[in-house]
């Protein structure tokens, strides 16, 4: 039976959702349910206006087609299914491109400063695994203003009253409640595995708290810091995801992990050399001569090999990330024919990325963002010498298992409360902790879009779900949240009264350089069991570390040990879905197997944790899953929906390999740098 009330719980409380994570993806969500008049208590990590999205760079995909190419939504769907190797399902892909060109007409009347065409409409530049010009951008800086642009609007629901079911204001309460500084511990869950609220702790004072939620979203982005250096934030450890799937969610394509080919090497973080660079006409290269000694800018025309244009004449540089980044793995790495380091007299795995055949204001205006990142980090000028880069871990395709309802149409049905549910009643994902749209490669540019359709999509099936839950979370036992809240205070104190010989940020450097070098670009079989033993090892390991820093406030030695644990459990997953699947597809590829096996592996990989009996955890993997939604047990396999664009082998060699509508390729270098109306 459905609550009495939509706004107060039988005890008179507001009744809120929770929503954890303040990038695109939870803002997103957090303003479709302030629409729907559903209050929100928001969780971060840090300052909403830092998440993760504030790095995105390149921009967000839409086929408006503005410049009269024949671009569509349906070429948008079929180049992201054709780029992701026919591992997303279809369906949600559908919905996505068909909404992505009023995503981006919204964001616009939102204030973000798109850049435009002289004649004042919005432009669009090239990115990966495309010939259209699909990608509307603010620069280089394209998430951050797209962050900010979200951020605004929520803080309106932060000042707005909620009126309770007579339209009558509730005292002291607000649409939007912000929790900055606040890390999620774990799911609260009721006897009957019902997702009932959080909890989450203040990482300024260090207070552990509970909170109910109706229903809860985890907007909590991507992994990547478990491969230690990527171009993600420090923040990005998938701690909320691996404890909510340690909590039996379903975990699917953990081993789907985005290598973008173009990051500057350093030793703290990699930081991105967008792809919007290639886009606007970058080339990539190497000298043709392995001990080239002279400076990038200073060989000749004819002693450069544009690699990916020779052996991709079709998509040449725009190849997608999978592809570009193995070719520039292959040259550096098994070539040896990486740039020469004169100091070293070594070839370093670095190739150039050279723009300087670009007039300087065309850069300034279309990519100043990356270029200043790169003069200060590299001390070089990006204007006069081709920049030095090589692939970096970016992204996670795979993430938390969520569901879809298929409408007649073949897209998704409006307002389903299964649309980004997880198998745990009550539990939501989106963003890059979900897994559902990219498949096993996702195109550049289309991570913004995801984020966002994910939370349009998602505001609504919480929405949904509320509308048809029995109680509210605000009406169970309070001894549920109490005991939620003193599990969790009690694994706190624990932390803090470990001792052992372990460095908790060694352990860290260890897992994150053997899943960087066995787990990425290239994966054999025989290192990923050794892989696998050695996350055994940094487990029990990591039940020996120190604390470090027993204080009582700010203490981020405390939360670390706590983050590494997490990301050792995901580990696992990711490495052990990696070391099942004998074939290659998308990021995914074994030299010995090296086609994709539709047969075998056209499936999604569902892995569901267990304790093992030492006290390990240990991965499941199912075909099946059974879980409970609007008052129904649903089954769902790991079948891919692949009604919309029937499978074929994936080939960039010639132009318009995704489509058939594809504008004729541009020749190498010049015409990406030309487009029709802009420059
Ligand atoms: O290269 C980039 O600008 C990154 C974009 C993305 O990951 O979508």
């Amino acid at each position: 039976m459905a609550a009495k009330s939509a706004i107060r719980s039988e005890s008179g409380k507001v009744r809120r959702v929770v929503v954890v994570g303040g990038g695109l993806a939870g803002l997103m969500t957090t303003i479709k349910l302030c629409e729907a008049g559903v209050p929100v208590d928001l969780f971060s990590l840090v300052p909403v206006k830092r998440s993760h999205s504030v790095c995105a760079q390149g921009g967000i995909n839409a086929s408006v087609n503005t410049k009269g190419e024949g671009d569509s939504p349906r070429i948008h769907l079929e180049e992201t299914a054709y780029g992701g190797d026919f591992l997303a399902n279809q369906p949600p892909i559908k919905g996505m491109t068909d909404a992505a060109p009023g995503i981006v007409y919204m964001l616009d009347r939102m204030g973000v400063p798109f850049n435009r065409t002289p004649e004042g409409l919005l432009d669009f530049r090239r990115f990966g695994g495309t010939l259209f010009h699909r990608t509307a951008f603010a620069g280089a800086t394209t998430g951050q203003q797209l962050l900010y642009a979200l951020d605004e609007q929520v803080r309106r629901y932060e000042t707005l009253g909620v009126d309770d079911d007579n339209g009558i204001a509730i005292p002291g309460e607000k649409m939007v409640r912000k929790f900055e500084f606040w890390d999620m511990l774990s799911l609260i869950k009721d006897e009957q595995g019902v997702c009932r609220g959080i909890v989450a702790q203040d990482l300024k004072n260090m207070q552990i708290e509970a909170f109910p939620g109706d229903a809860v979203c985890l907007a909590t982005g991507g992994p990547g810091i478990i491969f230690g250096k990527s171009t993600n934030s420090v923040i990005n450890t998938g701690t909320a995801a691996s404890a909510a799937y340690q909590q039996g969610a379903c975990y699917a394509n953990g081993e789907f992990i985005q290598v973008h080919p173009t990051a500057i090497p350093a030793a703290d973080k990699l930081r991105l050399i967008s792809e919007s660079a290639r886009g606007e006409g970058g080339r990539v290269w190497v000298p043709k001569s392995p001990n080239e000694s002279r400076r990038g800018r200073d060989v000749p025309e004819s002693e450069r090999d544009y690699f990916l244009e020779r052996r991709y004449p079709g998509y040449g540089n725009l190849v997608p990330r999978d592809i570009a980044s193995r070719e520039l793995f292959l040259t550096c790495f098994h070539e040896g024919r990486g740039v020469y380091n004169t100091r070293t007299a070594k070839n370093e795995n670095e190739v150039y990325l050279d723009l300087t055949h670009i007039p300087k204001p065309t850069l300034k205006r279309k990519l100043a963002g990356i270029l200043e990142t790169y003069e200060k980090f590299v001390g070089e000028d990006p204007y006069e010498n081709p920049m030095r880069v090589f692939p970096a871990v970016h992204y996670s395709m795979g993430g938390l298992w969520v569901d879809f309802e298929r409408s007649a149409d073949g897209s998704l049905v409006h307002d389903s409360p299964r649309n980004h549910a997880t198998n745990v009643a009550g539990l939501y994902a989106a963003g890059e902790v979900d897994y559902q749209y990219h498949g096993a490669n996702r195109l550049g540019a289309n991570s913004l879009l995801s984020c966002l359709w994910g939370g349009m999509v998602t505001g609504p099936a919480m929405v949904s779900y509320r509308k048809n839950m029995g109680r509210s979370a605000y009406d169970a036992s309070s001894s549920l949240f109490d005991g939620a809240k003193k599990r969790e205070q009690a694994k706190y104190d624990a932390i803090l009264k470990m001792d052992g010989p372990e460095n908790p940020f060694k352990l860290h450097a260890e897992l994150g350089q053997m899943m960087l070098i066995d787990v990425t670009i290239e994966r054999h079989n025989e290192r990923l069991d050794e892989v696998i033993a050695k996350i055994d090892e940094l487990d029990e390991r990591q039940r020996r570390v120190s604390v470090l820093d027993t204080s009582s406030r700010m203490n981020q030695s405390a939360q670390f040990v706590r983050h590494l644990s997490n990301m050792i459990v995901l580990a696992r997953v990711i490495a052990q879905g990696a070391r099942n699947r004998d074939e290659s597809r998308g990021a995914h590829f074994k030299p010995a197997f090296k086609e994709r096996d539709d047969a075998n592996w056209l499936r999604t990989t569902m892995a569901m944790h267990r304790e093992g009996p030492n006290g390990h955890g240990e991965v499941t993997y199912v075909r099946e899953l059974s879980y409970a939604i609007a008052g129904k047990t649903l089954t769902v396999s790991d079948s891919v929906d692949v009604g919309l664009v029937t499978p074929r082998p994936r080939k960039y060699e010639q132009a318009g390999a995704a489509n058939a509508a594809a504008p004729a390729a541009p020749k190498a270098g010049d015409a990406s740098a030309k487009p029709a109306v802009s420059v």
